[in-house]
């Protein structure tokens, strides 16, 4: 999934998110797994293989491989995955942390993981990627694999300054449409405070499973 380099907009580049991780200005990061995925993880009997995009410091990555699941965690920022190596490696845990775009994996997964898993992303990347994003989705899942989002920030116009930029749950609904049915979307009671009733968790399968 090629995008030419000039058409990038600052957010699209690693340099972009790499200066807020030297800085410590990560308003995004929560510091602790999201409530709202720790719920949902609960009621998964199974082991599951969970590709989070854009994973961060990789709270969630790493809670999610605590419990057993076989986690791949990807970023293009150079400290979100330095960070991640060492926590992993101070809780002796196994994930597979690539640092990569994600826009690329496309290149080394075809029909693999159950669960691709979406916090804040979605709303980094840029607005015009949208579609591409949705069919890399489709791309690197199984046939019964579902995408787990928590999408934020549902209260801001798409017309403002991002990142984060706004998401609209039904224009991106219906971009998830071409192969993707919804079966959960709610808005969750256990948002962190500062984030309830701005995002909405949805899980979608994909169409014809
Ligand atoms: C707003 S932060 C969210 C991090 C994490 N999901 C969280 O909720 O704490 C967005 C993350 O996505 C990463 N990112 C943005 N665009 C990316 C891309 N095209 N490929 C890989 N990582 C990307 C950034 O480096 C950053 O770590």
């Amino acid at each position: 999934m090629c995008i030419n380099d000039t058409q990038l907009i600052e957010s699209s580049k690693p340099e972009y998110w790499e200066k807020s991780y030297k800085s410590g200005e990560m308003g995004w990061d929560i510091g602790e797994p999201t409530p709202v995925f720790n719920r949902w993880i609960q009621t998964q009997k199974e082991s599951l293989s969970i590709c989070i995009l854009g994973a961060g410091n990789g709270w969630d990555a790493l809670h999610f491989a605590e419990k057993g699941h076989k986690v791949t965690a990807v970023d293009f920022a150079e400290s979100a995955v330095l960070n991640m190596n060492v926590a992993a490696a101070k809780r002796g845990l196994k994930l597979n942390i690539l640092h990569m775009d994600i826009f690329n994996l496309d290149e080394i997964f075809t029909n693999t993981f159950d669960i691709v898993l979406e916090y804040t992303c979605f709303c980094a990347i840029d607005p015009d990627q949208r579609d591409v994003y949705i069919s890399l989705v489709n791309h690197i899942l199984n046939p019964s694999g579902k995408f787990v989002g928590l999408l934020f920030p549902t209260d801001k116009n798409l017309d403002s300054d991002g990142p984060p930029f706004g998401v609209d749950i039904d224009t991106t609904l219906n971009l998830f449409s071409k192969y993707f049915t919804v079966i959960e979307k709610e808005i969750p009671s256990n948002s962190i405070e500062r984030r309830k009733g701005r995002e909405i968790f949805v899980i979608l399968k994909k169409n014809g499973n």
